[in-house]
């Protein structure tokens, strides 16, 4: 509900029930307009070009009705409503000027303490209120655990059915994690891996993975997860100055492991948003091609950053430990949050399969999921 408004030409001020004020220019208002000449009512979609508001356009009247704000815009003389909760939603007039390497609203870091989130196989495929839950422990935490599933190839498919679809690569729809006798990969051994995120090299990266386990007895090969973002935290509070290197050069990524593939990248270990919003965390050592991209001068100092980086990815203190169980799977994302595995060998068998999904298409089928059953959500 809205109290009152008040208006320049140029600029509408509302105050809300609760007393809270906010502004929005004449501009913004015309082109977020929502009646049916400026929205298309099926798929809302905008049926105006920026071209097509009047350059001069301004505001000749602004009031309350029925607890929403009503606008008169000129030269076109054309009257809108914006109900009030719209407009509480989309408020921009608030300070702008906040830390560098700040979390997007919605996620929660975490360390070694957290209990993986996890939910059952069963569950998810019958259960939307355990599907949703699921899928809304990704976008927070950036890794979820499912447990309960088949033991039979191929399953880990299933899982990105689930929100949306494989992302296919030059590994194929899906990849095999075993030893192999001449491996294109050194994740195809029985080597320990570093934690890192997946495939760095790639323009875009794929955002989400799933690891999915058929079977795990052999000596060693548990898996730990990190958050990216909260050793990118650490690192900011620790060394802020190393930070805005890692965040502010390029790095190089590169494979090149089999015939016909020479896959690059440059982008940065640590990716900021324009307005600082941390975005990625790429970490590869397999992969990290030499950097050519940092001064001469900050060389040693992006050096030992990326030192630090490695050092607090590594500590046992961040890392979240679990063996797989024939039938279990985990998805990280893959912008976010760092994967590893302990070497494995003598008797028995390790073999998990591994695939590449996107992380939009299941933001866009929690935030759906959200949306056709909002009494649901916590
Ligand atoms: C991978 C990988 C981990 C494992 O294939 O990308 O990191 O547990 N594997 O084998
Ligand atoms: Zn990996």
């Amino acid at each position: 509900m809205l109290r009152t408004a008040t208006h320049t030409t140029q600029i509408v001020t509302v105050e809300f029930a609760d007393g809270t004020q906010a502004r929005f220019h004449a501009i913004w208002l015309r082109d977020n307009a929502l009646d049916p000449d400026t929205r298309a009512p099926g798929n809302g979609q905008r049926l105006i070009t920026i071209g097509d508001i009047p350059v001069n356009v301004s505001v000749s009247a602004a009031e309350v009705l029925n607890g929403d704000l009503s606008v008169t815009f000129q030269p076109e003389g054309k009257t809108v409503t914006f109900p009030a909760h719209w407009l509480a939603d989309h408020i921009y007039d608030h300070d702008h000027t906040e830390k560098r390497g700040r979390l997007a609203p919605g996620l929660t870091t975490w360390d070694s303490t957290l209990t993986p989130p996890s939910a059952d196989w069963n569950a998810v495929h019958a259960d939307p209120k355990a599907k949703r839950d699921w899928l809304a422990a990704v976008a927070e935490f950036g890794f979820a655990k499912l447990a309960g599933g088949s033991t039979e190839p191929e399953s880990l498919l299933q899982v990105a059915d689930l929100f949306g679809y494989v992302r296919e690569t030059n590994y194929g729809p899906y990849f095999e994690v075993r030893t192999e006798v001449n491996p294109t990969n050194l994740a195809f051994t029985g080597l320990g891996l570093q934690a890192h995120t997946d495939n760095p090299y790639r323009d875009p990266v794929p955002t989400l993975q799933i690891l999915y386990c058929l079977e795990n007895s052999a000596e060693g090969g548990d898996s730990i997860v990190v958050d990216g973002f909260r050793a990118a935290e650490k690192l900011r509070d620790q060394n802020p100055d190393g930070f805005a290197l890692l965040a502010g050069y390029p790095a190089r990524f590169e494979y090149k492991g089999e015939d016909g593939v020479c896959l690059r990248s440059r982008r940065p270990m640590i990716e900021l948003s324009p307005d600082g919003e941390l975005v990625s965390i790429r970490f590869n050592n397999r992969s990290s091609a030499p950097f050519v991209d940092i001064p001469f001068d900050r060389m040693e100092a992006y050096y030992a950053a990326y030192r630090q980086l490695g050092d607090i990815i590594d500590d046992p203190a961040m890392g979240v430990s679990f063996k797989l169980a024939p039938g279990e799977s985990f998805i990280v994302d893959n912008t976010r949050v760092l994967h590893a595995r302990l070497g494995y060998s003598g008797t028995g068998s390790r073999w998990l399969q591994g695939c590449y999904a996107d992380k939009d298409g299941l933001l866009s089928t929690l935030a759906a999921m959200e949306m056709a059953q909002p009494e649901a959500a916590e």
